[in-house]
């Protein structure tokens, strides 16, 4: 069953559970790819709910979201470590990773992407805004961590939250 509900209802759970052990993002209009994100922020940015995500530019995912516009994400409730991982470390450029590992995907329900059809809170999210994370003004001890070695510097995703929902069973 799906409750609708607003934006932060179990906001906390939600972030909690983004990290260490990571959520699921959806993307892909026609024919949708999952990967797992650790990084994020559930808040308001002009005036609007936001889930804002992360996202490599070698994901493939980064050329879903940049050609479409939009994307979900899906917090699992129930234990879902191994799906986690496997998306987290496999492309969907090589294989469809929801026949690897068994994962099922639902009809978007206020927009065409699709999301996890697993218990958990659901976010559907248009891209109001898009930064790029360069060197510039970036902490240095960040970038010698994340970056000096592959320069595969994140695309941050300003996603507009147009609908939440619960799904319980
Ligand atoms: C726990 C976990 C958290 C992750 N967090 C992120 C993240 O926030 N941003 C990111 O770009 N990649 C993250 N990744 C890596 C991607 O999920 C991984 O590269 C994935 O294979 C990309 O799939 P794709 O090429 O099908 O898009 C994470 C992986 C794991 C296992």
């Amino acid at each position: 069953m799906i409750k609708e509900t607003e934006p932060f209802y179990e906001a906390e759970k939600t972030l909690r559970l983004l990290y260490p052990k990571g959520l699921f993002v959806t993307a892909g209009k026609e024919q949708p790819n999952t990967m797992t994100i650790g990084w994020g922020n559930l808040g308001i940015n002009w005036s609007k709910p936001c889930f804002t995500i992360l996202v490599a530019g070698s994901r493939y995912t980064h050329s879903l979201i940049e050609r479409d516009g939009e994307f979900t994400v899906s917090v699992p409730y129930t234990e879902m470590a191994r799906e986690l991982a496997y998306v987290g470390t496999h492309s969907g450029r090589d294989e469809d990773k929801y026949e690897s590992c068994n994962l099922k995907t639902a009809a978007g329900i206020h927009i065409p992407t699709a999301h996890i059809d697993c218990i958990g809170m659901h976010y559907e999210c248009k891209v109001i805004d898009v930064l790029e994370v360069s060197r510039d003004r970036l902490d240095p001890a960040v970038y010698e961590k994340r970056y000096a070695k592959t320069q595969d510097f994140h695309t941050v995703y300003f996603g507009e939250i147009l609908a939440s929902y619960l799904q319980e069973e």
